[in-house]
């Protein structure tokens, strides 16, 4: 109520056009332990030393600052996904490439963000990687607390992740390793001509 858009100065098109690429989200999606950060690391590794303008957004960083006030509820997880939707549009009108690497477990949630971007400012990688190797690789020793019972709502123990139907990409992290899976995405961005 009371609210008008204010018109930028700068377009998005002429922030794309000086910066000599497209603007987009690489949303990685999948289990605690599939290699998210990892992989959303390592492609803007590649994309920056290519001076492209590219920025990281991570699900245990943003949860120290953006949204601390958030726990692990369907709800809280469906807020936190909310809010990563809306920061990560304002990356892309500024003209950067923003990777996400959060686990974003609900299909409907993940389907928000994509609602709010255009056709092509929406790549979802599915960071596939079955649920006994992420539980074997257990980086953080969370695995084993939510086994324990001392961490409750754990994705993939006592709370649901649903794999995208049809995502952009399909990364495996148990197959292949992740130089390979760094150079499957960024093969697919060049098809693309983004980048
Ligand atoms: S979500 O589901 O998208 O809102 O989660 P996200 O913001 O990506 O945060 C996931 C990281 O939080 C840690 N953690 C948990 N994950 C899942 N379930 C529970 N209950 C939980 N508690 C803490 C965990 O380190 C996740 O990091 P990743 O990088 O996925 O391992």
């Amino acid at each position: 109520m009371n609210i008008v858009w204010y018109q930028e100065s700068v377009t998005k098109e002429e922030r794309r056009k000086k910066n000599k690429h497209h603007s987009f989200v690489l949303w990685f999606t999948g289990l605690s332990g599939s290699g998210k950060s990892t992989l959303a690391n390592a492609v803007a590794k590649t994309l920056f030393e290519q001076n492209i303008q590219c920025y990281v957004l991570d699900g245990d960083n943003v949860r120290h600052g953006l949204n601390s006030d958030l726990g692990f509820s369907a709800e809280d997880r469906t807020e936190n996904i909310r809010r990563i939707g809306e920061v990560a549009k304002l990356f892309v009108d500024s003209g950067q490439i923003v990777l996400t690497a959060f686990i974003s477990p609900f299909r409907q949630d993940r389907q928000l963000v994509r609602s709010k971007l255009e056709q092509d400012e929406f790549i979802e990688i599915y960071v596939h990687c079955p649920l006994e190797t992420c539980e074997q690789r257990d980086p953080k020793g969370l695995y084993k607390k939510a086994r324990n019972g001392e961490i409750r709502d754990f994705t993939g123990i006592d709370s649901p992740y649903e794999p995208p139907l049809s995502p952009e990409l399909v990364v495996d992290t148990d197959q292949y390793s992740i130089e390979q899976c760094v150079q499957q995405i960024i093969s697919y961005l060049k098809n693309k001509q983004w980048i």
